[in-house]
């Protein structure tokens, strides 16, 4: 089959094309950072007006990098949730639209289950059910989380941040060393040429007291005090206005906290789990600190890692068409009717 995927959950107007299951034949993504960087972050109406000049223009785009015609597209998958409300409307209706018009059906996708089988759509990658169970680290701007998965439709959570996400930890932290919007790749770039042992930042631990919503503290995330204690520091130990080496130091140490943190809890879970496989998709997990410490840790407990392609740790329609292909998603004619859900969490689905 063929599946066009549709994402606009945020601020990337995103279009592919996906033959069953995991087989990339074209993805095409237009960025929206330019117009959101002087504000500082995702203005939603701007998004959405965005979503409506970008996405036709992206669709058409997928279609002709794949070399394919209309007539051979078999199903449209669309994000329906977690994201901007306004945004999500855009994809959505532009899929419930196309569905229509090709008369193919609509399968309606759980973007964070985009993110969580995004490391299978590089060439050579098993079938996600060939390596069941594994751990999947989701890492991204909005959500942090740890997934036991046994096959590609039973999953687990095992736990999630309790506060800010990871990348919200990153853009956070680089807006107050002045680095911009979003400043994640900026702070992983600066922190290259830093010392990682320069201040020890909290780790964010969680106790059992916190609030984790049931699940086991041990594979919980908290990064606001991270934050928090950055601002603390800079206000007793200012900067100069270069920056300088402090200012990469500083940065270093500051990422160094939050990849420990993920670290930690991922060693802890797949032992609980008794799995040695780890798949990490999302933003964040373009950070080269992360992908490094990840891969020299596996490889010397004899661990395997699916670390997600460049192309595809940033939102992508081609994560949204793949779990179209694995037969998730939601389909029939009560997905035709269905509204947007901003608040869907990881495991939710139709
Ligand atoms: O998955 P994503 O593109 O969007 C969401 O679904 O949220 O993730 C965006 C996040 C941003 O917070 C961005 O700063 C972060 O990923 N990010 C990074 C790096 N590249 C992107 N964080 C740390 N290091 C990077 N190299
Ligand atoms: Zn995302």
């Amino acid at each position: 089959m063929i599946i066009l995927g549709i994402e606009s959950s945020c601020d990337e107007s995103a279009a592919a094309v996906v033959e069953t299951p995991c087989r990339v034949l074209s993805n095409s993504v237009s960025s929206q950072i330019a117009l959101h960087g002087p504000y500082g972050g995702v203005v939603p109406e701007i998004a959405c007006r965005e979503h409506v000049r970008a996405l036709p223009t992206v669709i058409a785009d997928a279609i002709a990098q794949a070399g394919i015609g209309w007539e051979s597209i078999d199903a449209v998958a669309v994000t329906y949730g977690p994201g901007l409300a306004s945004s999500l409307l855009v994809g959505l209706a532009s899929a419930k639209a196309l569905s229509l018009r090709l008369d193919v059906p609509l399968v309606a996708v759980n973007h964070l289950q985009g993110h969580l089988f995004s490391p299978f759509l590089s060439p050579g990658m098993p079938d996600p059910a060939a390596v069941c169970p594994f751990v999947s680290l989701i890492v991204s701007g909005g959500h942090t989380c740890l997934v036991r998965v046994d096959a590609p439709g039973r999953c687990e959570l095992l736990g999630q941040t309790i506060d800010d996400a990871a990348g919200e930890a990153f853009d956070k932290g680089a807006n107050l060393l002045g680095l911009g919007y979003p400043g994640g790749p900026a702070l992983d770039r600066l922190a290259r040429e830093g010392d990682p042992r320069y201040v020890r930042f909290p780790r964010g631990r969680v106790d059992a007291k916190s609030w984790t919503g049931g699940l086991d503290p041990r594979f919980c995330f908290s990064f606001s005090g991270l934050k928090t204690a950055l601002r603390y520091y800079l206000e007793a130990f200012p900067l100069a206005p270069d920056g300088g080496q402090r200012l990469r130091d500083v940065a270093a140490s500051y990422q160094e906290a939050i990849v420990e943190a993920l670290l930690r809890r991922v060693t802890d879970a797949m032992e609980a789990c008794g799995t040695g496989m780890l798949a990490v998709g999302g933003g964040v997990s373009l950070n080269s600190r992360l992908r490094g410490i990840l891969a020299s840790t596996l490889a010397r407990e004899g661990r395997q890692l699916l670390l997600t392609a460049p192309a595809y740790c940033g939102d992508n329609a081609a994560m949204i068409a793949a779990v179209a292909g694995l037969g998730l998603g939601g389909r029939g004619e009560a997905v035709a009717a269905r509204d947007v859900c901003p608040n869907l969490s990881v495991l939710e689905a139709y």
